[in-house]
């Protein structure tokens, strides 16, 4: 069943000469220019062979926000009652209209129907094409382009795609087009800022700063968390002393990207500074696409993020509950986002077209040591709290890859599983201080803000960054980070506003109106952080030393342990997970539940950036949790 299904030939020949429709061919996406420091050098020669990609719309998908409230408002009856995989997969597989009015198309348009094919479970249609016929099949045409004029090229098409009318209302999305190659890995090609490891091509960066000596009292004292964040003083800050119950049911995951890689050896000197019962404790690996530890690396870059990730996951969740360490991509790091989707949930693989060549791993990969298995599809664990400590801009993707992967999160809301991301470093600008011009390229010295993906997406929660101020006590309160970071926040360019977050942006844009005009920023769109978590200081150990580490990378994890807390609560009282919790946290039912962060800024782009204030903030979201408060409020719910 789940082979690919050849077309027949005869019936498509009767059909093309019945006469296909006929409609006006419309844009069916465009991008007004090639992302920073990609030039079209020269026209893609004519018989090079695409494998051209054309995913298939979903009719229900127009129905994926109301499922998803349906069983994450708290307001809802149907609160908690979270959907199992194969009733996701069921409900958004395409219509057979779809299928066939792009196969017409193609054979219409006299492609020979032995290129044609279906893909297994009927996502999308791929017919191998030379340019030329690609060319005449999309009103395009195919460039070279070259990134900061080296060596690496990429083949896209120019400015926008075109289809039929009647084609277009069926299709998603269409490879390979104009999406660029931006893989999630660390290299910045700005480099601009030193000391500073950038994860995701200008994504939650991190810095480090002097190794410390020694720890002391340090290490469980609460009188130095203005300048040592450790286990100890997260506990004490967000009041999150909780012994779990529900281990065996519950669970964590955190997603690492190959070659990422944590460290085993600093895991015992970390638990054995910050968290003794732990010692000699690991995450559970799950290796996704060639995903491994042995990276034979040894830049030290490379371990800062998942040394961080999983030694604050593990030591705020404790020695009872395992955490799941999901490692993505082979070691030339072409895994990124849609890998590890694709590992989740077996329907996302084909669902719209499947996964862009251009931005995602494709296995086997086919240069000297990358992954020679195939792309994963399915049989990964689905965690019930997952966080992400990487990102990318928004404005380098495409708005229909950017949407395909947005409907993922949601479906994994549907099937109660919460998804944070790091809401990135940059303030209102990217991570590597890049911003937007008028007509959307990226430029250090461009006046519009940058927003993230995914944190643009209204189904994940984006997780901003506080501190403690230097000298503060704990009991005095947070301030937005601006120690080496600023927390990422503001606007997205492509997701509309989503109807749980309307009163509390409004509320902040009338009442504490940002000194923009207009053109900056999309006050009309999906803002973000949702939450903000601490992200100063982090003492992490990182190839035997301990440093202070900084960014949203640390208040993502942190924040995850402690909502996986509220889940083994729940678990314990034969309750679901809390799932897509934004509707939920939005909500009066959550008032105060939340430290409202009141200070500081997330400054960028030549500005001071959004300001912190009562109320949720495009800087630090609703606040910091409260544990005690969110139990409560979770435990009230069904
Ligand atoms: C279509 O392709 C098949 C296999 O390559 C070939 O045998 C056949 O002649 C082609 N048909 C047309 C109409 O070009
Ligand atoms: C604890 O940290 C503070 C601030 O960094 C430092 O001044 C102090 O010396 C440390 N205490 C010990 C015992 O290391
Ligand atoms: C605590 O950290 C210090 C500094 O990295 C290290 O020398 C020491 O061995 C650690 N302690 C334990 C018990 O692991
Ligand atoms: C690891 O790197 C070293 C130095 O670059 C190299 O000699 C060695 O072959 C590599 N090992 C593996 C397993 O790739
Ligand atoms: C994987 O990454 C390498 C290095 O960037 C690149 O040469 C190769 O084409 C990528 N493979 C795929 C399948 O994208
Ligand atoms: C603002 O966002 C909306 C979606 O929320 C979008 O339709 C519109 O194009 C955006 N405007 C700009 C200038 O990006
Ligand atoms: C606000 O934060 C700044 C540091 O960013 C700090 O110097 C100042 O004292 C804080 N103000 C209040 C009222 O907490």
């Amino acid at each position: 069943m789940l082979t690919p299904l050849f077309l027949g030939l005869a019936i498509s020949l009767s059909l093309a000469t019945a006469g296909p429709p006929i409609s006006p061919r419309i844009a069916h996406e465009v991008r007004r220019s090639a992302p920073a420091r990609w030039t079209p050098v020269r026209r893609a020669g004519p018989d090079i062979l695409l494998p051209l990609r054309i995913g298939l719309k979903q009719s229900s998908l127009d129905s994926l926000e109301s499922y998803l409230l349906d069983v994450s408002h708290p307001e809802s009856p149907n609160y908690g009652k979270h959907w199992t995989p194969a009733q996701v997969a069921e409900t958004f597989r395409p219509s057979a209209e779809a299928v066939e009015v792009v196969r017409d198309w193609l054979l219409a348009s006299g492609l020979n129907s032995s290129k044609i094919k279906l893909g297994p479970t009927g996502g999308w249609i791929q017919a191998t094409v030379t340019v030329t016929e690609a060319e005449d099949l999309l009103s395009t045409e195919y460039y070279i382009y070259q990134l900061n004029q080296g060596d690496e090229q990429h083949l896209a098409c120019k400015e926008a795609y075109h289809v039929p009318q009647h084609v277009s209302k069926h299709v998603d999305i269409i490879t390979p087009t104009l999406h660029f190659d931006k893989k999630i890995k660390r290299s910045d090609p700005a480099g601009s800022i030193p000391r500073i490891a950038q994860f995701g091509t200008g994504s939650a960066m991190e810095m480090l700063v002097d190794p410390v000596e020694d720890i002391g009292s340090n290490a469980t004292g609460l009188d130095n968390c203005g300048s040592q964040m450790t286990l100890a003083c997260i506990r004490a800050l967000y009041d999150f002393e909780y012994k779990p119950i529900a281990t065996h049911k519950n669970s964590i995951g955190i997603v690492e990207y190959t070659p990422n890689v944590y460290i085993p050896s600093d895991f015992d000197e970390f638990f054995g500074n910050f968290s003794a019962s732990q010692v000699g404790q690991r995450p559970t690996l799950v290796s996704i696409d060639g995903g491994t530890l042995d990276v034979n690396e040894t830049d030290i870059s490379w371990f800062i993020e998942p040394n961080l990730d999983l030694q604050y996951a593990m030591g705020l969740v404790g020695k009872e509950q395992k955490v799941t360490l999901y490692q993505v991509g082979d070691v030339i790091g072409n895994g990124s986002f849609n890998n590890f989707l694709d590992a989740l949930d077996g329907s996302y693989c084909t669902f719209e077209g499947g996964n862009d060549p251009a931005f995602d791993g494709i296995y086997p990969d086919p240069v000297p040591g990358g992954f020679k298995g195939p792309n994963q599809c399915g049989g990964a664990p689905l965690p019930y709290v997952v966080s992400t400590s990487y990102s990318d801009d928004e404005p380098f993707l495409t708005p229909a890859y950017m949407q395909r992967q947005c409907a993922e999160y949601a479906k994994l809301g549907l099937m109660g599983v919460t998804v944070l991301y790091a809401s990135g470093d940059g303030g209102v600008a990217s991570n590597s201080g890049d911003c937007l011009t008028e007509d959307g390229q990226e430029d250090p010295g461009a006046p519009r803000f940058l927003p993230s993906f995914p944190s643009t997406c209204p189904y994940v929660t984006s997780v901003g960054a506080t501190q403690v101020n230097p000298g503060a006590k704990l009991t005095e309160p947070e301030t937005a980070c601006d120690q080496h970071i600023f927390s990422g926040g503001g606007f997205s360019n492509v997701f509309a506003m989503p109807d749980y977050q309307k009163k509390a942006v409004r509320t902040y844009l009338e009442k504490y109106p940002p000194p923009y005009a207009p053109d900056i920023y999309n006050a009309t769109s999906r803002a973000f952080p949702d939450i903000s978590a601490n992200g100063a200081n982090y003492l992490v150990v990182i190839l035997g030393s301990i440093f202070h580490v900084f960014g949203t990378s640390a208040s993502s994890p942190a924040a995850a342990a402690i909502l996986s807390g509220v889940n083994d609560a729940r678990l314990a009282v034969g309750k679901g997970p809390i799932g897509f919790i934004n509707p939920a946290i939005y909500s009066s039912a959550f008032e105060g539940a939340f430290n409202d962060i009141t200070n500081g800024t997330n400054p960028g782009c030549g500005t001071n950036g959004f300001s912190a204030e009562l109320g949720w903030d495009p800087v630090t979201g609703l606040g910091t949790p409260n544990f005690p408060k969110l139990l409560q409020r979770w435990l009230d719910l069904p």
